[in-house]
């Protein structure tokens, strides 16, 4: 396809070294539906970690592509998803955000599920006739579901290759797992916060090492004001196309982190434990291993809108598409189920002043993915997304710097590419 093509979502020019993506990609209501179709209909999607419902009977609500969900622990202790939708008349059961039940009553007409999914009361059971058995009448389950590190993922398609699909990230979870030889949890509490801009602006945000300089400028000013080491603000760089679309940097900055590396502007108190943190980890997990979770940042996307950032703070984020320019952002804390009380504090700060929706980083980030959005509207008459930074220095085998390379914009939306079947739906619009 080439530019001159009023069909083409994506030039690929290596040759010319470009790589143009068009606006129509984050701006047009049928791609969208195709995108609802294609990608949150078939591929694995994350739902949440098992440390959230630690015990039977506990429970999580969520909504997934658009569908009410119930994750819930059974009285045999396996945790599992569910439709959040009566089987009688289709109400949404659970209204909770979270809690502890043994029996979820639908409100409308008072059918009442347990929490192993089972019909266990029927209002008026008789007047259904002798061929009606309530053992039928169970909560459904989606059509797939699997977990990995106690990642849970559903599909709204019949798959069963979790760890096929998460290719290379798997990988990238384990060493996110092995921070703390206590385990790892999510915190209780999560973030909820709206972005006008479509859900694919998230995950381009985080793989998008160009725009940290300009847009965390003040975040970068406040570490030099509080006291933090400020040299070559990014170091120690690496950026990997994991497979799937899935992707990976990973990078050593400027900030401490509660997982092992120490920061001036911490009291010696937690500094000290933090590195006991370190001197545990290169002690369980060899020096190579344990140097990189102690002192290196990862930011992982798993196509196609988990995100976790392994950074200052540890986030799980994501991104429920709402319409083809507006997103919900859900965000979690996952962080050592056995932080001594003065290190969580400090991990929480950390958390709290970079990635919370009030902090540094989150409301700069939004703004920079609602600008673009806003400029979306222009698809029409400038109809592309430049996303060709670092071709060249590709091409050449060389090395590329973090700000000088969209080669992860690139693995992504070829990912998006061949999901979506972009050439069949050139010919289908
Ligand atoms: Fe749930 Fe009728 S819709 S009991
Ligand atoms: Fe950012």
């Amino acid at each position: 396809m080439s530019k001159n093509d009023p069909d083409a979502l994506i030039v690929s020019t290596p040759q010319a070294h470009s790589y143009l993506v068009n606006k129509r990609a984050f701006a047009d209501p049928p791609l969208f539906a195709r995108e609802l179709q294609e990608i949150y209909g078939k591929l694995w999607l994350y739902v949440g970690h098992d440390t959230e419902i630690p015990n039977p009977g506990d429970f999580v609500t969520r909504t997934v592509a658009g569908r009410p969900m119930l994750y819930v622990r059974g009285t045999d202790g396996v945790a599992r998803v569910y439709l959040n939708t009566c089987t009688h008349n289709g109400a949404k059961v659970c209204r909770e955000e979270f809690g502890n039940r043994k029996h979820f009553p639908c409100a409308y007409h008072g059918w009442v599920f347990d929490c192993d999914g089972r019909a266990v009361e029927v209002p008026g059971e008789a007047a259904f006739g002798p061929q009606f058995d309530k053992a039928d009448q169970g909560m459904i389950p989606p059509p797939s579901q699997a977990s990995y590190r106690g990642f849970t993922f559903v599909s709204f398609a019949k798959r069963d290759d979790l760890v096929d699909y998460l290719a290379g990230a798997a990988q990238y979870l384990d060493i996110l797992c092995q921070t703390s030889a206590a385990g790892m949890r999510v915190l209780p509490g999560s973030h909820l916060y709206a972005t006008r801009a479509n859900w694919k602006m998230l995950p381009v945000n985080v793989i998008d090492g160009n725009h940290f300089m300009p847009t965390h400028v003040t975040y970068l000013q406040y570490l030099r004001e509080r006291g933090s080491e400020m040299k070559e603000p990014i170091r120690d760089f690496h950026e990997a196309h994991l497979g799937n679309g899935h992707t990976v940097f990973e990078y050593e900055a400027p900030w401490g982190r509660p997982q092992g590396k120490p920061d001036p502007a911490w009291s010696d108190a937690v500094n000290g434990q933090i590195l006991a943190r370190r001197e545990e980890l290169l002690a369980r997990l060899g020096p190579e291993l344990g140097d990189r979770i102690a002192r290196r940042n990862r930011n992982l996307v798993i196509f196609p809108n988990l995100i976790i950032n392994d950074i200052m703070g540890t986030t799980i984020r994501v991104a429920e598409p709402i319409s083809v320019d507006y997103m919900e952002v859900t965000a979690w804390q996952f962080c050592p189920a056995d932080d001594p009380p003065e290190l969580a504090r400090v991990r929480n700060e950390q958390f709290l002043t970079f990635l919370g929706p009030g902090g540094f980083a989150t409301p700069d980030d939004i703004e920079g993915m609602e600008a673009s959005q806003r400029g979306f509207a222009c698809y029409r008459e400038a109809p592309w997304v430049n996303y060709s930074k670092g071709i060249a220095a590709e091409l050449a085998g060389g090395f590329t710097r973090p700000g000088e390379s969209d080669f992860m914009m690139r693995a992504f939306f070829k990912a998006w590419q061949e999901y979506l079947g972009i050439d069949r739906f050139a010919e289908a619009s």
